[in-house]
């Protein structure tokens, strides 16, 4: 069956709401990436999960940054990496993506590297291109199971989406440079669902359309027939 994966980002900010999530979606089979403040809470409650990103380090002096053991005790069994937000927000590098994913093998954590292009990429029909490269440099001398997701950055948050056909395109050529699992996410809704789930891909990740629970519900209901 095709994953559904949750990215809820910083969209969760009170122990009531994280509560009320957790009871209304109970029993459902997703994978939760909440704010690293609640993944205690809801492995507690039952919901395999991820956390939205690591440090590059395990231990030490690194005021603010998140360890992977840390991750590792507390069953987290998922990270996210490279997500544009991160990438941009932080000035995340090539470099520290591949450190991070090599961290998150080293302690059995799956990785779910986030590639995709800019608006600007895509009109000048370069995505090929700068996703080739990206993973190139991302998965740098990596053995191991990494979950790819093609995130168009232009998607994330926008109502936007690539046609059908082009993210079929796009899916098949990151399986074929990497042999791996790979997902599609940007944008992803109870609208346009029905259509994505056509395309021949391992799962979805999805942002705000996954914070209402009966959307998400419905989403999961059409991925999982
Ligand atoms: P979105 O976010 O579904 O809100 O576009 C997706 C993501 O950031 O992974």
């Amino acid at each position: 069956m095709k994953k559904v994966l949750v990215n809820l980002k910083m969209y969760q900010t009170s122990k009531e709401e994280v509560e009320k999530y957790i009871n209304d979606l109970k029993g459902e089979n997703v994978i939760l990436f909440p704010s690293f403040i609640y993944l205690e809470k809801y492995i507690e409650n039952g919901f395999i999960c991820g956390a939205q990103n690591i440090s590059t380090n395990c231990v030490g002096a690194y005021t603010s940054e998140i360890s992977v053991k840390s991750l590792k005790d507390l069953n987290v069994k998922y990270v996210l990496i490279g997500h544009s937000e991160v990438r941009k927000n932080f000035n995340e590098k090539e470099e520290d993506i591949n450190l991070k994913i090599k961290k998150a093998l080293e302690y059995g954590l799956t990785p779910v590297l986030c590639v995709g292009e800019t608006l600007e990429e895509y009109n000048n029909q370069k995505t090929k291109e700068v996703i080739k490269e990206k993973l190139i440099k991302d998965l740098d001398n990596i053995k191991g199971k990494v979950i790819i997701s093609y995130e168009p950055i232009w998607a994330i948050g926008t109502g936007k989406i690539p046609k059908k056909e082009e993210i079929e395109n796009i899916v098949k050529y990151i399986k074929t440079l990497t042999h791996q699992e790979v997902l599609y996410g940007g944008s992803v809704s109870l609208d346009n669902i029905e259509n994505l789930n056509q395309i021949d891909v391992d799962g979805f990740l999805i942002g705000k359309a996954g914070l209402d629970v009966s959307c998400l519900k419905k989403i999961i209901e059409v991925v999982s027939r």
